[in-house]
């Protein structure tokens, strides 16, 4: 089935210009672009997206982490494309994620628990489909997602 996903590329990524270089790992496996845009998330943004983990010890570190600065909100698509993407990203822990994936290879950062600073992960992916949908409206307008035919999609089965 054809997904769409909401991908946001966290303050770190911004700050250590590795949008470039991750946004190819999607365009290479030939997962589409749907919406992109460069903000500042507001508070309000930040914890209705983050609003299932809000009695979680983390929630106000993660709100806190992901307002610090600019971040790349990006929606994909493609058959199927949530957990692929979620694959390419890699465990939420830096120090657990392979090599291969995009937090294996750009961050290796230990998670301690009850500790000050925040996971510094890079990115984030919707884990389903229910969490993409919800997730999109919170970042997009209806109008702002394009939907268009590209020249391979039919390599991909779009
Ligand atoms: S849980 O408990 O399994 O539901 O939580 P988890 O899926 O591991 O994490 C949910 C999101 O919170 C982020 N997270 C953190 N961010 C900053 N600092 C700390 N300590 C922290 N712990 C968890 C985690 O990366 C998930 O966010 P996304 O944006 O989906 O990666």
């Amino acid at each position: 089935m054809y997904e769409k996903s909401l991908i946001i590329f966290k303050p770190d990524a911004v700050q250590r210009q590795l949008t470039g270089r991750i946004l190819q790992r999607f365009e290479d496996a030939g997962i589409k672009i749907h919406a992109l845009n460069l903000q500042n998330a507001d508070r309000a943004q930040a914890e209705s997206h983050y609003d299932e983990h809000k009695d979680k010890p983390f929630f106000s570190m993660v709100v806190d982490y992901i307002c610090s600065g600019p971040v790349l909100v990006v929606v994909f698509g493609g058959l199927g494309c949530i957990s692929k993407i979620r694959s390419m990203v890699g465990a939420t822990e830096p120090a657990e994620a392979l090599p291969g994936t995009i937090r294996g290879d750009f961050a290796h950062q230990v998670m301690i628990k009850g500790g000050d600073d925040p996971l510094y992960n890079l990115i984030h992916a919707s884990a389903h489909a229910e969490d993409a949908e919800r997730e999109i409206k919170i970042w997009f307008a209806d109008d702002a997602v394009l939907d268009y035919t590209r020249i391979d999609d039919a390599f991909n089965g779009a």
